[in-house]
């Protein structure tokens, strides 16, 4: 089988940490491979190793032993340097409590990804309102964080994630924080941004929303338990 289209492929993974003593395997044994363009749910309960397992397919963290590659490249081994610039360039990072400044608006947030740059200041606030719009959030452009409600502000995190155009969004619990209504409204979202714009989309949660994802992944205790 061509392997082409695998945008991560996670191979034989371990991560352990010691605590008093103890020592927690938080991902033992992972294998898992990611597809070009799927939308992936990764479910388990409080502590099973999920925030592990997005941190280390997005280089945030390394592995004990196994490899990662994503897009090709084995990034278990990657320099500081590189990983961050793949991270840039890449990856877009949506987390539970929206990770926003509450000094900047909402314009300001999206478009401080893109500091400091080359680009022309015409050019970022295109792209800030392009990302403020695919997200229905252009209302609430000068709005601090404090002025907007959960959802809104989750959903100007998502135009921060995806202003760059990367090719997979990481997101920890990103309706952790919200309600039914807010929840089905992000998720709704990310599945649209993953139609329209081809991204390969990771969401890791407690909850089951499975009905939002081409793939279902279960996880207990570090290990995967399920793939569906
Ligand atoms: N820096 C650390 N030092 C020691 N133990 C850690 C560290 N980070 C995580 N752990 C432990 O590793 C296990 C996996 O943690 P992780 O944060 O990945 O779980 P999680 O599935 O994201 O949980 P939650 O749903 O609560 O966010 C847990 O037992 C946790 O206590
Ligand atoms: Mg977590």
């Amino acid at each position: 089988m061509s392997e082409k289209n695998i945008m991560i492929d996670a191979i034989d993974v371990n991560k352990e940490y010691r605590r008093a003593g103890a020592i927690i395997r938080a991902l033992a044994d992972v294998n898992l491979k990611i597809k070009s363009g799927e939308f992936v749910i990764i479910q388990g309960p409080t502590g099973c190793g999920k925030s592990t397992l997005l941190n280390v397919l997005s280089g945030l963290d390394l592995p004990d032993s196994g490899r990662i590659i994503f897009d090709g490249e084995n990034i278990a081994r990657a320099t500081e340097d590189r990983l961050s610039r793949l991270r840039r360039q890449k990856i877009g990072f949506v987390f539970q409590d929206f990770n926003l400044v509450n000094t900047l608006t909402a314009i300001e947030n999206v478009e401080a990804v893109l500091w400091p740059t080359v680009l022309r200041q015409k050019e970022i606030e295109n792209r800030g309102i392009t990302a403020l719009r695919d997200v229905n959030l252009l209302a609430r452009k000068d709005h601090y964080p404090v002025q907007m409600s959960g959802g809104e502000q989750q959903r100007c995190a998502i135009a921060r994630a995806i202003i760059h155009r990367p090719r997979v969004i990481l997101a920890d619990e990103p309706s952790g924080d919200l309600d039914p209504t807010s929840e089905k409204e992000i998720m709704d979202l990310l599945t649209k941004i993953n139609k329209e714009m081809e991204t390969t989309v990771i969401v890791v949660t407690h909850r089951d929303l499975s009905k939002y994802g081409t793939k279902t992944i279960r996880m207990d205790n570090g290990r995967i338990t399920k793939i569906q």
